[in-house]
């Protein structure tokens, strides 16, 4: 991480190009205050002030960061996040270089889409981690259903597709300190006003954009502003630890559940099975070809039907 930091700072004329070795003297607070005097930095398509005109949010997004171009906003976000930043920072940027999506796979990230990640201090017990994941995919819901998109739908655990297509992917990280998550970075990627056309021919046909859905281009600081706001409200469910209700919006729109699906497992162990629903922990409930029960509490699962 300590080089990807050092290249964003370089890239924004922080560090003389050859700083490398020098960087090791260079005080771990320097660092964050060059990163985050680097986010406040004007930026050409994403802007904050767009974002914040408006925003009706007590804590999210708040103390905003955006960037031209970053490898990851959710490494930028984990290296602020030990900085003493505010509860509900959000790191923006308008291109990834190094995207990460789940599964250490990469994530396309060119100009067009939104990539961000929220700083998030929930400061629960490990076992409430799921429901971070699945609170973000119903804001997300929302924030398509706002935007004017139909029926978004959430694949457990957390991808959100549009007819069937992935349109966001989100990646939460978290930072614990015994049973106690402290930090939870929260890292969305939606497809915006992008074209299937710019990703690898494998990922063509099993996404899609918001531009290619409504058939224009929508407008991406908005956008950010009502997920920023949607996220807010259902953060606060998760914070008053109503996590039925959180499940109650995320049942209403599940892709996954009553659907045949193929569990992905480590070590070749998958398995097919049904899906029965999602329990009070947020674990999936599915029953095996055998007729067993099982809950899956992580990991991902590829519909069938
Ligand atoms: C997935 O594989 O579905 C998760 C993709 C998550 C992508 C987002 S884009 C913003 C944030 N920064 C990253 O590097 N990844 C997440």
């Amino acid at each position: 991480m300590q080089e990807e930091i050092i290249n964003l700072l370089k890239k924004g004329n922080k560090l003389p190009k050859d700083a490398i070795d020098e960087t090791d003297n260079l005080d771990i607070n320097q660092y964050s205050a060059a990163i985050q005097e680097l986010g406040k930095k004007e930026t050409e398509h994403i802007k904050s002030s767009e974002i914040s005109k408006n925003l009706n949010t007590t804590y999210i997004g708040k103390d905003l960061y955006v960037y031209s171009e970053v490898n990851s906003t959710n490494t930028v976000a984990k290296f602020l996040s030990m900085q003493n930043v505010k509860n509900g920072t959000v790191i923006i940027s308008e291109k990834q270089t190094k995207g990460k999506g789940r599964s250490g796979k990469n994530w396309e990230s060119p100009l067009g889409g939104v990539w961000m990640s929220i700083i998030f201090k929930p400061n629960v017990e490990q076992s409430k981690f799921p429901f971070i994941t699945l609170a973000t995919g119903v804001a997300v819901a929302k924030t398509l259903e706002h935007v004017g998109i139909e029926q978004p739908e959430i694949k457990w655990p957390n991808d959100i597709l549009i007819d069937g297509k992935k349109v966001c992917g989100i990646l939460t990280e978290s930072v614990s300190k015994s049973n106690i998550i402290e930090n939870v970075i929260i890292g969305v990627g939606i497809d915006v006003n992008l074209e299937t056309s710019q990703f690898p021919q494998e990922l063509q046909q099993i996404t899609t954009t918001i531009k290619e859905e409504l058939g224009k281009e929508y407008d991406e600081n908005l956008l950010i502003k009502i997920f920023l706001e949607e996220f807010e409200k259902i953060s606060k469910l998760f914070n008053h630890e109503e996590y039925e209700a959180i499940l109650k919006e995320w049942r209403k729109r599940s892709y996954t559940i009553g659907k045949t699906v193929e569990v992905k497992k480590p070590f070749n162990t998958n398995f097919d099975a049904y899906v029965l629903g999602i329990d009070r922990d947020g674990a999936l409930i599915v029953e095996k070809n055998d007729g067993t029960i099982e809950k899956v509490i992580s990991g991902e699962c590829i519909v069938k039907n």
